[in-house]
């Protein structure tokens, strides 16, 4: 795909493009959103360098792509109930992300894509990974395809935002949705690309409808091992005022905590999606 007003450079066949040419605090035109909205959408995640961006300049960013969401269970800072933030030092007693997962897939209609933007990370390690949910699909048998492509699968979230790194707020987005649950199919096809891909993952999903408890824990089990497949991945590195921005509906990440005590700090603007089909 041509682009004039971007560079995009890929870090890996299955996903992951570093794109560069583009000041992100800056208002963006329309050619360079379209370019960028291009990248991601043939490359699934994308990385940015340098980019030093106030909260709200990251928000203006992410409302190109879409509303914002806001999280069932972390409030952001003061005034920006938008933000996600993302903070590990050494007192902490979890790092977000550290499993496989897609965000808030237990909501009815899941974010669409999620912007981190790190302001400070560690001198080493601290790495996110990502893997192409449209790899590990198309890396199953015809058979398998049309298994689970008849299938729907439970999300749930109160055992995610009960414990662990979201628990550490307590406060939540609304009574009645604090724990969102939902049924989405297991292969979901991408609104804008057409492209298929697996759509269940460790952090949310909890059975699949209309198996016995075995058959679906068996299932699931597969699908969980078979997207850890390292050719379906990449790896990114951060550095200091880097961001990463990743299509929810076909990538799923999980964040490395291998730099305790070091910190690691930044913050994510999550954008609305639609309901999988
Ligand atoms: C997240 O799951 O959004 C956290 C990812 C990271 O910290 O790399």
């Amino acid at each position: 795909m041509p682009y004039e007003t971007i560079e995009v450079s890929p870090i890996s066949p299955a996903l992951g493009a570093e794109i560069s040419g583009v000041n992100l605090a800056e208002p963006l035109g329309n050619q360079a959103f379209s370019e960028i909205h291009d990248a991601l959408m043939e490359h699934q995640v994308i990385f940015f360098r340098d980019q030093e961006l106030t909260l709200d300049q990251h928000k203006d960013f992410g409302r190109r792509f879409g509303e914002l969401h806001i999280h069932p269970a972390m409030p952001g800072p003061e005034g920006h109930p938008e933000i996600l933030v993302i903070h590990t030092d050494e007192n902490s007693k979890y790092a977000a992300g550290q499993g496989w997962h897609t965000d808030v897939s237990a909501d009815i209609e899941p974010p669409m894509g999620s912007i981190l933007h790190l302001h400070q990370v560690p001198e080493s390690g601290g790495d996110t990974m990502f893997a192409s949910m449209y790899a590990a699909y198309e890396a199953l048998s015809d058979d398998m395809k049309s298994f689970l492509g008849d299938l729907q699968a439970h999300h749930e979230s109160e055992h995610v935002h009960s414990r662990g790194y979201v628990s550490r707020s307590g406060k939540l987005r609304d009574g009645e949705n604090a724990y969102p649950a939902a049924l989405h199919p297991i292969v979901r096809t991408h609104p804008v690309t057409g492209r298929k891909g697996i759509y269940v993952n460790s952090g949310f999903t909890t059975r699949i409808e209309g198996l016995s408890a075995t058959e679906s824990r068996a299932v699931l089990d597969f699908l969980f091992k078979h997207i850890e497949t390292p050719e379906f991945h990449c790896r990114f590195s951060w550095r200091n005022n880097s961001i990463a921005f990743w299509d929810n509906r076909c990538v799923q990440h999980r964040a490395l905590w291998d730099y305790r005590p070091h910190v690691r700090s930044g913050h994510r603007v999550t954008v609305k999606g639609d309901r999988p089909v």
